[in-house]
């Protein structure tokens, strides 16, 4: 079994060469939402936390209008620990590296309703094998928790109003989901 107090000093792959921080992840245990992005950005490699740059930051305001979820009430991870040089996509080789850390939080955490953010989360979380634009929003559960994917914050940092609108009406799916009994 593996012992998520050694992730700190992980050095499975080559991204160990190049972080300054693992970002392991954080929130209480049994939390409303696990949220799992791709992997950190300059800003998390730095401060050791996810999602506490740019991208965060409109994540967690669209959590709290949508949702009333606060990121106290979140368990915030990445699919990859580590931030990849220049923040490049991870590697299909760096996600499968790391996966049994994502395996192990999943198996210790238990929220109400999973969150995965972009491509990478979507099809490391959720299997989806097609792109965001025809998965986003839609149902599927980890056992009996249920989720959904939907764009990541920084495309629509990049994307703009329109990606925006079209997460705020994937989150207000994931509302009814932690608001069913
Ligand atoms: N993007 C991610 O996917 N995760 C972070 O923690 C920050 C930016």
């Amino acid at each position: 079994m593996l012992d998520l107090n050694e992730l700190v000093s992980c050095t499975r792959c080559d991204l160990s060469l190049t972080r300054q921080r693992v970002v392991v992840g954080s929130g209480p245990s049994t939390p409303q939402l696990m949220v799992i992005g791709e992997a950190p950005g300059r800003s998390e490699d730095e401060g050791g936390e996810p999602f506490i740059g740019r991208s965060g930051q409109l994540l967690f305001r669209l959590l709290d209008e949508e949702l009333g979820v606060t990121r106290s009430q979140c368990f915030v991870t990445n699919v990859v620990k580590c931030r990849p040089p220049a923040n490049r996509t991870p590697t299909f080789i760096e996600i499968k590296t790391c996966r049994p850390w994502l395996d192990e939080q999943l198996a210790m955490i238990t929220p109400r309703a999973v969150l995965a953010l972009g491509n990478t989360a979507g099809r490391a979380v959720f299997g989806f094998e097609s792109p965001m634009s025809a998965v986003h929003g839609r149902v599927v559960h980890l056992g009996a928790v249920p989720g959904l994917a939907t764009y990541h914050p920084a495309a629509a940092l990049r994307g703009g109003s329109g990606v925006v609108q079209v997460m705020r009406r994937d989150l207000t799916v994931l509302r009814q989901l932690l608001e069913a009994p």
